[in-house]
């Protein structure tokens, strides 16, 4: 099954980022860490980064349409998008929310998400592994 994983803004520059909050690995690595991940848990994964919350959107009516699985990322428009909520909420099989840093041991501003409410489940504080728990949470959604 295909697997939609969405990055939001900043993701594609890891290598420039504080790898003591974000992990060592660049968005390339990121990459095919989660598409080996995928594999081995059953799904393709179409792996995509945008800092454009106009592209994030239509990825997720996109998976909304094609009734695509979603993991996503939205990075710092995890605090404040409304409209990339509004979206995730359309999606009709599971979506998971990721982030490789956790949000709530960071800035105040960070505490908040509005992707939560509309999210099957949370992960994050574990770095680039967040994203091959949120594959293995997906797999447990989908086989139930
Ligand atoms: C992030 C956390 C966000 O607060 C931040 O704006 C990011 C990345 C994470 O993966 O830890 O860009 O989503």
């Amino acid at each position: 099954m295909k697997i939609l994983v969405i990055n939001g803004p900043n993701l594609s520059r890891l290598d420039i980022r504080d790898s003591s909050i974000y992990g060592d690995l660049n968005y390339a690595e990121l990459k095919s860490m989660i598409g080996i991940a995928a594999t081995q848990h059953g799904f393709e994964a179409d792996v995509r980064q945008s800092d454009d919350e106009a592209t994030i959107i239509g990825w997720l009516h996109e998976a909304a349409d094609n009734n695509l699985p979603v993991i996503i990322n939205p990075a710092a428009f995890t605090h404040y998008s409304y409209a990339i909520r509004d979206a995730a909420e359309l999606v009709k099989k599971p979506l998971i929310e990721v982030h490789l840093s956790n949000p709530l041991s960071r800035e105040e501003f960070r505490h908040t998400s509005v992707i939560s409410g509309v999210a099957n489940g949370t992960i994050g504080g574990f770095g680039p592994n967040s994203y091959v728990l949120a594959i293995i949470a997906m797999a447990n959604l989908l086989s139930k």
